[in-house]
């Protein structure tokens, strides 16, 4: 295997093999708030086996889990083992995991009591002395939690002095805290937490995760569009028709009916994930691949997006949600028969949005955006279809139409890039076909590649934030969705269920993007 980089020297060392140079994080303890949780179970603890299974953990690594759930030590490792039997890939089989399993220490705790955190204390310095060799030890606290605690610990992480303020990146020993999402369920929500963070941390200690971005193939999308040059002359108003964005789910919302009823598609997928794959396709190219020059340029993108107004909401937006339906042949029942659902719900399991983004490259262009549960398949892609030529020379029989060519990026799964274009069938006649130009991840690498929290947990380990969310760049994208919430939440739907389960979304969808000359992609 190769040795594990920083993305940014990853990508480096992929364009210029000489000009990277292996980094290694430095020796460190992560801290895991809500240890007892299912996020730790099936994806931080097979991830920190995974990496340590390529040698990329740090040396003297060390885990102190933080919960309320009755633990010590000796059952806090032996839960972390059965996770690892369910969800490593070798079902933890490895002597690794053994000894993974000795770096793991456990301190039992409410998280709104100052005495948990003195606890935390002086297990962090008995961990330290336990190290004896490792000198100054970094600090990673990951906030695997509900995000209504997320102040208090971290006013108690402050207040303690468990973690601290450190004011220069280069300040030794460090110190990083990880937040999950959703960061906020509001534009106003979002400042307030950003402004506890900003109490306790500098900007360059916290690191907000959004885990598409430590998907392969959307890190693909900078290499793809920054490391060619004949893609970007094209990438631009002039030759772009409009650019759809599907991140598609077969599955409902599962056991987590509570939760969806608060959040809805709009805060679960768009304010998030499917922002960040816009951004990322609409940016303009960074001058240099560091955290703050990518994100610079993702957040003027978040900034252009043109606001939807009350009174345009119907042009710009469709929303949905699953009835009753059937998905690879099995009857499904609709949203509202789901746990924890209220049987007259009115939250939304689909949305299809058509952004404009006001600046020079995109002026015009359409973003259809569109996610939704109980889609007939897992699919995420983007796709950029071109405009078609001025004038066709070539007749088409009256029952055919013309295909424009589009650049179809497969973000999950099958991920690849295929590129349709038009060719001649052969013959006498004039007749025309698309065809796909196709590159696959798979058959390219093999299986290679690591799960998203691997990649975001060593970066955050190294110090690169590129794959992380910047306090500026979450609170655009609540600016972006803000208005959508606020007006869908006041004003009730009067026709949900509107799509069967395993159907592509409520018919209303496709006339949406018909009026502007468009049509859904199956991907
Ligand atoms: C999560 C959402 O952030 O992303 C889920 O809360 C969604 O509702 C999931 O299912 C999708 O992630 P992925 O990696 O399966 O596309």
């Amino acid at each position: 295997m190769s040795p594990r980089l920083s993305v940014a020297a990853r990508i480096a060392e992929a364009l210029h093999p000489a000009a990277s140079a292996v980094k290694a994080a430095e020796p460190c303890t992560l801290v895991i708030f809500g240890a007892g949780g299912d996020l730790t179970r099936r994806k931080l603890l097979p991830a920190l086996y995974h990496l340590m299974y390529d040698g990329l953990l740090p040396p003297d690594f060390a885990v102190v889990g933080v919960a309320r759930e009755p633990l010590d030590d000796a059952s806090f490792r032996a839960a972390m083992q059965r996770g690892l039997e369910e969800f490593a890939s070798d079902g933890g089989s490895s002597p690794l995991a053994a000894s993974l399993s000795e770096r793991l220490f456990y301190v039992r705790g409410d998280l709104d009591d100052a005495q948990t955190y003195d606890a935390l204390r002086r297990r962090l310095d008995s961990v330290d002395a336990a190290f004896p060799r490792s000198g100054m030890r970094g600090r990673l606290f990951y906030l695997a939690i509900p995000p209504s605690v997320y102040p208090e610990v971290i006013r108690h992480l402050s207040e303690s002095g468990v973690a601290r303020r450190v004011p220069d990146p280069a300040d030794q020993p460090w110190m990083r805290v990880i937040i999950e999402k959703p960061f906020g369920h509001s534009l106003e929500s979002a400042r307030a937490l950003n402004a506890v963070v900003r109490e306790a941390f500098a900007e360059h200690q916290v690191y907000r995760i959004d885990h598409y971005l430590g998907k392969e193939t959307v890190q693909n999308l900078l290499v793809f569009r920054f490391a060619n040059s004949i893609f970007e002359p094209l990438w631009n108003r002039q030759h772009v028709h409009h650019v759809q964005i599907t991140a598609a789910e077969s599955v409902g919302v599962e056991h987590r009916g509570r939760y969806y009823e608060e959040a809805g598609v709009v805060r679960d997928m768009f304010q998030n994930h499917l922002l960040q794959l816009l951004t990322l396709t609409a940016m303009e190219p960074p001058v240099k691949f560091s955290a703050d020059a990518v994100r610079d340029e993702k957040v003027k993108v978040l900034r252009a997006i043109r606001p939807i107004t009350p009174a345009e909401m119907h042009d710009y937006l469709v929303r949905g949600q699953y009835g009753l339906g059937t998905i690879d042949g099995r009857r499904v029942p609709g949203y509202r028969e789901e746990p924890n659902v209220a049987p007259d719900s009115g939250t939304s399991t689909y949305a299809a949005a058509r952004f404009m983004i006001d600046n020079w490259r995109w002026h015009d262009v359409p973003f259809y955006v569109r996610s939704g549960k109980r889609l007939p398949r897992r699919a995420t892609e983007i796709a950029i279809q071109f405009r078609q030529p001025p004038h066709l020379m070539f007749p088409l029989p009256p029952d055919e139409q013309f295909e424009p060519n589009v650049l179809a990026i497969r973000v999950q799964p099958n991920e690849g890039i295929s590129l349709r274009f038009e060719v001649k069938v052969p013959g006498v006649e004039v007749r025309m076909v698309s065809v796909d130009m196709d590159f696959d991840y798979h058959q390219a690498f093999g299986e290679a590649g690591h799960e998203a929290y691997e990649t975001l947990l060593l970066d955050c380990m190294l110090g690169d934030a590129t794959l992380f969310t910047r306090s500026d760049e979450v609170e655009a994208a609540w600016t972006v969705v803000d208005p959508i919430i606020y007006y869908w939440e006041h004003k009730r739907p009067d026709h949900f269920p509107n799509y069967a389960a395993g159907s592509w979304g409520p018919e209303v969808a496709d006339e949406f993007v018909a009026r502007l000359g468009a049509r859904w992609r199956e991907p």
